[in-house]
């Protein structure tokens, strides 16, 4: 997942290799993805994949992936959020959205319980459907459950932004996209999302959008 105010730059790392993101139309992205076998745990090739998950992230750069994205139909995810990326943001707009930063976190075969309680609608983006950004309703507060790259179990409550990316990733590794749940009628280009709406409240927007 990508977001709308994505405009801090991202550093690459020394990276001189690309990473290219796979784009809406390509059918990995609407296949569901197989689960890792419990035989690929540990070994190189499954660190290597992850490896180049957290760097085609890390290049976009973006606060989520899952493998599909990168062309591999396995259940795979990687989030981080850093403090760097969310400076622009005032404490008030932070503080609206749930915005914190949490380390590099990997999740295989990752499973969602959405908690109950209230929604949140904010606008996401996502590396895959590139240059634009829709109003997307989720789950404040998730549980997210899955194993580490090493094979033992996690089990993983959060509310705010970090349970918006994990909802995002974890329809990534079944085949949807923000695109089948988003406020059609917010749909916007990216450049629209940044310059006219980017500080604006939720409600703003989707009056003036008609939404
Ligand atoms: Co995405």
């Amino acid at each position: 997942m990508n977001l709308a105010h994505r405009m801090d730059g991202g550093t690459m790392l020394g990276m001189s290799e690309s990473f290219p993101i796979v784009q809406a139309g390509h059918p990995v992205l609407r296949t569901p993805a197989a689960p890792v076998p419990a035989e690929m745990i540990g070994t190189p090739a499954l660190d290597e994949l992850i490896t180049r998950m957290v760097m085609a992230m890390r290049q976009a750069p973006g606060v989520g992936l899952a493998a599909p994205q990168i062309g591999i139909g396995y259940q795979i995810i990687v989030l981080e959020d850093t403090e760097e990326r969310m400076a622009r943001l005032t404490a008030e707009q932070r503080d609206e959205r749930g915005r914190q930063p949490f380390p590099l976190t990997v999740i295989l075969n990752p499973a969602l319980q959405l908690l109950e309680g209230e929604r949140a609608v904010f606008f996401e983006g996502c590396l895959s459907v590139a240059g634009y950004a829709a109003l997307v309703e989720r789950a404040r507060a998730v549980e997210v459950t899955g194993l580490t790259p090493h094979g033992e179990p996690l089990r993983w409550q959060v509310s705010g932004w970090p349970a918006r990316i994990l909802q995002h990733e974890v329809d990534h590794v079944r085949g949807t996209l923000y695109v089948d749940r988003m406020l059609t009628r917010s749909f916007c280009s990216a450049e629209e999302a940044q310059s006219r709406w980017i500080d604006a409240p939720v409600a703003a927007v989707r009056a003036a959008l008609r939404t």
